[in-house]
């Protein structure tokens, strides 16, 4: 296969970078009165407004030109069709069949994967229904008030992002709680004020062997067992959502109390499935729909729109073109809106565990840089923490500006302040403000010679960084779906275009194994001289320190 570095595409744009370096944002937008127009996409979830990049016509059109290059419609095409593009795990990749609204099969080893699918959200229908309506009784007769969904990862973080996200929309029929660290911290401040009779716990583990999510879930069995004395209490309290349906009965789960899940969806993708079943609790399965269907306009856009007008591959392109060609290490997530403070540590798990990797697709070394550290905050909260570093600094960090038109909480006056500092950063981050005009304003503000010759370099913004701006309606289950699967198919636009394997994850694993090893060492006081001398130190040290204590 033609390495991507010697596509002609790639090489013309190797030579417009260094082009565009010396161009200004500003200038552009002077040169051009058309740019919003040019670069910016209406849809009916959101508008993608992405002018305010170091792009041309020239250069969107060589990038264009490297996404057909690289065969993303083929490719998009195998991912819909069921082929088993997750080559490393010789898996299918069908999280989309998992919100497909149509009634066109998806076929895998000659089955309607839909029907899967199907069965699987009647199941959470049935079960979210009656937890809802307390027909969903506890061992003493009582109906469950707290829901607490034990996993991590993928089997966490869509979940909870969605369930902050959307909180406005719940009616606090049952209170939906997380835990997903395995600091007995978590789980300690999170059982504290519950009562168990009326807890439902939900194991979410697609492997069902996750050590943090199992020891986890022992603790709650533990905990519910003490006060109820009763192992038959279990079945009441005790849900799982796995593949591995066997680990999860041999753990003490009803075989009927196991939602299905399976493998063509991979962790990082899977809160369209049953491992979404908290937000249906929380919000109703009605609205669980909404949200499947705002993704499945998306995964339709995605399908069916040229390249050019196709929001998730621009935004691909685009952090190709930011980090790859223009050298940009790191980029920001900054929602305004409060609901999605979870969703830059969303995007962190799906973003760079599917692409932060240096290896091909046939395993070969890459030598250009693949994608970003991704990191964020809530925009109105970085304003006043980190975005000194993105005015200012040497490193050139794009962002994703990320807000609505209206707010979820109309609070007198508020929603205002917060969108005018959601427009005013991104202006302020590509013009900048150079040294004359820092000087012209201490001039008219009176300011003597000496302070503006002190002062002036300081204050200048050299401006010139890349914003995309995704301005929504209003959240919504069916907006915040759109969302998630924008991201979603712009990090499959980049595995292509990286030529990188995105569905698998074997760099979690090295770590894995060594804690498992560690932890063994650790519980029989048997420390290998196995290890390098800084890991058997602390490892000593805090062996120690533990039986100086006892
Ligand atoms: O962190 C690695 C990982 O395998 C993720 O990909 C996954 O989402 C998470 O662990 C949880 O895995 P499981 O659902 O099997 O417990």
């Amino acid at each position: 296969m033609q390495p991507r570095t010697s596509l002609p595409s790639w090489k013309k744009l190797v030579t417009h970078a260094q082009d565009m370096k010396e161009q200004h944002m500003s200038e552009l937008f002077t040169q051009n009165s058309q740019r919003f127009e040019q670069f910016s996409i209406k849809l009916a979830p959101f508008l993608l407004d992405y002018s305010k990049n170091l792009i041309s016509n020239d250069t969107m059109s060589m990038l264009f030109d490297l996404a057909k290059e690289c065969d993303v419609e083929q490719w998009r095409e195998k991912m819909f069709s069921g082929q088993r593009i997750n080559s490393t795990e010789d898996r299918a990749v069908l999280h989309t069949a998992l919100r497909s609204r149509s009634s066109k099969p998806v076929m895998l080893d000659g089955k309607n994967v839909k029907e899967d699918v199907q069965r699987s959200l009647n199941h959470m229908k049935d079960f979210s229904e009656k937890v809802r309506q307390g027909h969903w009784k506890g061992y003493s007769g009582k109906r469950i008030t707290d829901v607490v969904n034990i996993g991590v990862g993928g089997s966490n973080l869509g979940p909870q992002m969605v369930t902050e996200a959307l909180k406005q929309y719940s009616d606090n029929s049952v209170n939906v709680h997380y835990v997903s660290n395995v600091d007995g911290t978590q789980i300690a401040n999170v059982l504290r004020p519950l009562n168990p009779e009326k807890v439902l716990f939900i194991i979410s583990s697609k492997t069902f062997t996750t050590t943090e999510t199992m020891t986890n879930a022992k603790t709650a069995m533990k905990w519910l067992v003490s006060s109820s004395f009763d192992q038959s209490a279990i079945a009441k309290h005790f849900i799982a959502v796995s593949s591995n349906k066997k680990n999860a009965t041999e753990f003490g789960i009803a075989p009927e109390n196991i939602f299905e899940l399976w493998d063509w969806v991979g962790g990082r993708f899977s809160l369209w499935s049953a491992i979404g079943l908290p937000i249906a609790i929380d919000l109703g399965f009605e609205r669980f729909i909404e949200l499947l269907e705002g993704a499945d306009e998306i995964d339709q856009h995605f399908c069916e729109t040229p390249l050019e007008q196709n929001a998730p591959v621009i935004l691909a392109l685009l952090s190709l073109w930011n980090c790859t060609f223009l050298g940009a290490q790191s980029q920001a997530i900054l929602p305004y809106d409060q609901p999605l403070h979870m969703l830059s540590a969303y995007l962190q798990q799906a973003e760079m565990e599917s692409n932060g990797k240096s290896v091909n697709w046939q395993g070969e070394s890459i030598d250009y840089s693949t994608v970003p550290s991704i990191w964020g905050e809530l925009g109105i909260n970085g304003q006043h923490a980190f975005y000194q570093y993105l005015h200012q600094s040497n490193n050139i960090v794009p962002a994703d500006f990320i807000g609505s038109v209206e707010s979820v909480t109309p609070v007198q006056g508020h929603h205002q302040t917060l969108m005018a500092n959601f427009f005013a950063q991104t202006q302020a981050l590509m013009q900048g403000v150079d040294e004359q005009q820092v000087r012209a304003g201490l001039k008219a503000k009176g300011r003597t010679p000496e302070y503006i010759d002190k002062v002036a370099p300081h204050k200048v913004h050299k401006g010139n960084r890349p914003t995309n701006t995704i301005l929504m309606k209003r959240i919504s289950p069916r907006s915040i779906g759109s969302l998630i699967a924008l991201y979603e198919h712009k990090i499959f636009t980049q595995g292509i275009l990286l030529q990188i394997c995105s569905f698998d994850q074997w760099g979690v694993e090295l770590g894995k194994g060594l804690a498992n090893n560690i932890e063994v060492e650790l519980s029989e006081n048997k420390i290998s001289d196995n290890h390098d001398s800084s890991t058997k130190g602390l490892m000593t040290f805090f062996q120690e320190s533990i039986l100086k204590q006892s």
